[in-house]
């Protein structure tokens, strides 16, 4: 049964076309993954399915009835005051009776107790996602529509939504945008690519679907290389027969030369389209660090509240290009760590005296949602308009996308804009957490690249393994409230 239906759905935003002439249907029992670059047009077209956005053109049909849910890729600030339990129990639209579907739901999403009285803006990012997919849930929606569901989520979380989305009849029906490859191969079976304004299926998950995507790249490029061999061989032909009829005073030969070049013509409107797709890479600049030391923590006890104590550090000394990857399961204040050293908020922790420190956090709450993205930038820098709109530019951003809203800008765009402040800020010392969050998978590797490269001091909160693994020089993890180096 067809639950949902598009017909030659288009779809631009400011000018910028993201898809054209899309025809596809999800049917009961799909279990869908959607890959494309950043800013390719993946949450736009989560969000037109979900009839959140309505700026498409051509037709998209829901069958009747359709509970449809989409699980957004940010967090929704209205949420911000009130609790992980209250905000289920208003989604309840029925009577008091049902209240224990909200305990229920919770536990079958792994939620802790101990954290559904707190409110949603003290939770960590793993437990947002975690409640907004809860909240989904909650109504039995006969399709899911997720938006990067992994991000925040440490490797525990993401076992939990494999057998959510895998294992339990709960959610049969799902379309799931995701940059996490091992993810998408364990839970889906079909894939939509969505590059250069088209959108490809493939009836795989995902690691056979980018594989038959890059064969038939690979052979349209093949056969479009063969085409315009062809067409240069016809016009040297038509070009020869002109002048034969020019010298020779041949109608003949001339009629030969337009008939060749009619079908040059024919040929070149046949051409498959040239890949465009742009990509600026990420680049990173550190100043270089003289001293040896860049931070210092010893004897360090971390709390969440006066009671409640997180974990101890007995000593941790960040050297002149260490990069130090902290982890830990969601929740074991891996973030508050972070926070205390950026802040100095304890005597336990001494930075270098000429340390200068770029932060990349979680939320990437350095980027005000309302701000225009030139007029910030220049802000930010003290820099004219041109010299603002020449380093957008070399970071892939248009005019056009220059003047928009910050909150307008895929979360791919804006992790990418949070980096090249960060590089305009020459740190010594960068703080990332979760810097891969939102990033496609090529940004990824551009940005560990760059880290390498710069052979940069860095202390990381990631839970992105091949991301650690590439970067990481020394490893602490936080378990039974202490935060200790792995050797
Ligand atoms: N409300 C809007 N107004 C103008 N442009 C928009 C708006 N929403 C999105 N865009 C633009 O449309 C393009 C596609 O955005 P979208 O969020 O759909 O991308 P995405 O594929 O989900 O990217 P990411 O992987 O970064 O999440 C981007 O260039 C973005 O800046
Ligand atoms: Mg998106």
């Amino acid at each position: 049964m067809s639950l949902v239906k598009l017909e030659g759905v288009s779809l631009s935003l400011s000018g910028k076309v993201l898809f054209k002439d899309v025809n596809f249907s999800i049917q009961a029992g799909d279990k869908i993954g959607v890959i494309g670059n950043n800013g390719s047009g993946k949450t736009s077209l989560l969000r037109s399915i979900a009839k959140h956005i309505n700026e498409h053109e051509g037709i998209i049909a829901h069958s009747k009835g359709l509970r449809c849910q989409y699980v957004e890729q940010g967090f929704p600030e209205q949420w911000d005051e009130l609790s992980a339990s209250g905000i289920l129990e208003s989604y309840l639209c029925d009577s008091v009776d049902d209240r224990w579907r909200v305990d229920y739901v919770l536990e079958l999403c792994g939620f802790p107790k101990d954290h559904r009285s707190l409110p949603f803006n003290q939770l960590n990012g793993g437990w947002k996602k975690t409640l907004m997919i809860a909240k989904a849930i909650l109504v039995e929606p006969d399709l899911l529509l997720l938006d990067e569901p992994t991000n925040h989520l440490d490797q525990d979380h993401i076992a939990n939504i494999i057998r959510l989305l895998r294992d339990s009849n709960i959610v049969p029906t799902f379309v799931v945008i995701s940059h996490n490859r091992s993810f998408l191969d364990s839970v889906t079976q079909s894939t939509l690519i969505l590059q250069d304004r088209t959108i490809s299926y493939f009836g795989f998950s995902f690691t056979q679907a980018r594989k038959l995507f890059l064969e038939q790249e690979h052979a349209s490029a093949c056969s479009r290389t063969e085409v315009m061999n062809e067409i240069q061989r016809l016009k040297k032909s038509a070009q020869f027969q002109r002048q034969l009829g020019v010298n020779n005073y041949s109608d003949k030969a001339l009629q030969k030369a337009k008939k060749i070049e009619k079908r040059i013509k024919i040929i070149e409107a046949s051409v498959p389209e040239k890949q465009t797709s742009r990509k600026a890479g990420i680049t990173l600049e550190v100043d270089e660090f003289k001293a040896r030391h860049i931070l210092r923590i010893e004897g360090l006890r971390l709390y969440s509240t006066p009671e409640h104590m997180l974990f101890a550090i007995e000593s941790l000394v960040v050297n002149r290009g260490d990069r130090l990857v902290i982890s830990g399961a969601n929740g074991c204040g891996k973030s508050t760590l972070l926070k205390a050293i950026i802040n100095e908020s304890s005597l336990s922790i001494k930075m270098g005296p000429s340390v200068k420190i770029a932060v990349l956090d979680q939320e990437l709450s350095l980027l005000p949602p309302g701000a225009e993205v030139l007029e910030f930038f220049m802000n930010s820098f003290e820099l004219d308009r041109q010299q603002a709109i020449n380093k957008l530019a070399a970071s892939g951003f248009s005019y056009i996308e220059s003047q928009k809203k910050i909150e307008q800008l895929s979360y791919g765009e804006r992790a990418r804009l949070a980096m090249l402040m960060l590089r305009l800020t020459n740190p010594n010392f960068l703080i990332l957490d979760e810097p891969t969050n939102h990033l496609d998978i090529s940004s990824q590797e551009m940005l560990e690249g760059e880290i390498q490269r710069l052979n940069a001091a860095a202390l990381i909160v990631s839970h992105d393994i091949r991301f650690i693994e590439n970067v990481g020089t020394r490893f602490f993890e936080i378990a039974d409230g202490r935060c200790r180096e792995r050797l």
